[in-house]
């Protein structure tokens, strides 16, 4: 009964193995055995490494790489399974490549897997914005191409959810590209502040042979754009530090947020009291007890999901926040909700940009309901400012007109004129002019606004940015 159990890795130290259940409760394999390819690659540089100083000879090295280049190969055949007696995924790989050639028992020299799995989260982190950053791209292709063919379509903006002025729906698209944008800035920004190698830190203190770090970092890509090699400054940093995983579950965090308010926007767009666009069948469903619905749920699982993309942030934030340096077996706990920020992002970018590249516009109904003319009582006050009246009184005056209209039920531009000129005698008979929406929106030129140019000049931008 003693050693059946007993743990290949530490078993020297102990005389019992751990207890099945303990098995069950510490293993990460079940989670963590979607870093076998960053696993590999972090053993095979540092066995180059280990040959390098002359840890490990020439024929070693050759057997450690063809013995990790066939675990992975038994891995992605499904024929090597994972085994929770091994705990993770750096001790099957291990022990795995042990049983190929026994040189695979010279690869933990000068190795922890404290720094293992830094190192191995680096390159992860590196690959995962980098797909982040490309799907952000295609989404981005999507909005920028639906403001491209929106340009002439005007709608209210609203504020407090009441309509407010008038926009082109390609400037509205625009401000959903402006905040995917951001996001897109916020992931390559994060695969460069990734790009720091941690290998050599040891479990904590390094090490007392003659490593490389420089040599190791060179061989996994970390190098800034001269090549010089990146190392991490300090051992005990480098192994306690989850920041990297915090600032990427906050990326993802604050891209859901983006995801779900543009979902909003979508599914009020969509509801029969605005009307404004329709979604295709292919990203909407039907009611099993009502006929005639036709309902945008893949937005509302879009705000749904950013739910968790902002709780797997909050996790991160309250695993590390009480620990001791170096490293703690909680750290573990690290990387669901890394991975589930990834998964989910990832699925979810792809399925906005499938849900608006096959969104319609209904002119009919974004015509109707920028009609009113109280949208444009904002530019009527300019009006009156342009004729030097002070703004404060432009704005009264206005209200009154305003009140007037609501009190005789006529839209504002049906107010007789004598009676607006005795609001203000500042008016002329070309007030009414004001009530063109074209006119209104060609004011609007300068940078940041919605005016025609303005937009041709922000769609060409992006799609110079998006190549
Ligand atoms: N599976 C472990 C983790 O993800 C690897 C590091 C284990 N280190 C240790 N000292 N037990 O945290």
């Amino acid at each position: 009964m003693a050693n059946e159990n007993k743990q290949a890795t530490w078993g020297g130290r102990f005389k019992d193995g751990p207890a099945e259940l303990m098995q069950r409760f510490s293993e990460s394999i079940s989670f963590d055995w979607r870093l076998a390819p960053f696993d590999v690659q972090v053993s095979k540089a540092h066995a180059a490494m280990l040959n390098h100083i002359g840890l490990m000879s020439a024929d070693e090295l050759q057997a450690v790489r063809d013995g990790l280049d066939a675990v992975l190969a038994d891995i992605e055949s499904g024929e090597l399974v994972p085994n929770i007696a091994s705990e993770d995924v750096h001790m099957n790989i291990e022990q795995a490549l042990t049983k190929k050639t026994p040189a695979g028992a010279r690869l933990q020299t000068a190795r922890s897997r404290n720094d293992q799995v830094a190192t191995d989260m680096r390159l992860f982190f590196r690959d995962a914005c980098g797909k982040v950053s490309a799907q952000l791209k295609q989404l981005l292709r999507v909005i920028v191409e639906q403001a491209e063919a929106n340009q002439q379509i005007v709608i209210p903006g609203y504020t407090h959810l009441q309509r407010a002025q008038p926009v082109s729906m390609a400037h509205h698209l625009l401000a959903w590209a402006q905040m995917f944008g951001r996001d897109l800035e916020r992931f390559e920004a994060l695969a460069e502040r990734a790009n720091i190698c941690p290998l050599g830190s040891g479990a904590l203190a390094g090490s007392t042979l003659p490593i490389d770090r420089a040599f190791v970092a060179k061989e996994l890509g970390f190098v800034d754009a001269n090549g010089e090699p990146r190392l991490t400054a300090n051992s005990m940093d480098a192994v306690a530090d989850r920041d990297l995983f915090i600032e990427f579950a906050n990326a993802g965090a604050i891209c859901g947020v983006h995801l779900s308010r543009v979902s909003e926007d979508g599914i009020l767009w969509n509801s029969a009291e605005f009307g404004y666009v329709r979604f295709s069948d292919a990203f909407t469903t039907g009611s099993s007890l009502m006929p005639q619905k036709k309902n945008p749920d893949s937005l509302e699982l879009l705000r749904g999901k950013s739910a968790r993309l902002q709780g797997n942030l909050q996790t991160l934030l309250t695993l590390s926040k009480g620990l001791p340096l170096t490293y703690n077996r909680d750290l573990q706990e690290d990387k669901p909700p890394v991975f589930d920020t990834f998964d989910t992002l990832m699925i979810s970018l792809e399925v906005l940009a499938g849900t608006l590249a096959g969104m319609t516009v209904r002119a009919d109904k974004c015509t109707a309901a920028v009609s009113d003319p109280l949208l444009l009582a904002t530019d009527l006050a300019d009006y009156l400012v342009a004729k030097e009246v002070p703004f404060r009184e432009a704005h009264h005056a206005i209200g009154t007109l305003v009140g007037m209209a609501e009190e005789q039920n006529v839209p504002l531009n049906q107010l007789p004129f004598d009676a607006v000129k005795k609001v203000n005698p500042a008016f002329d008979a070309d007030w009414v002019d004001v009530f063109d929406l074209k006119r209104a929106l060609s004011l609007r030129e300068r940078p940041g606004m919605p005016g025609p140019e303005q937009t041709v000049a922000r769609i060409a931008a992006w799609r110079k940015r998006l190549g």
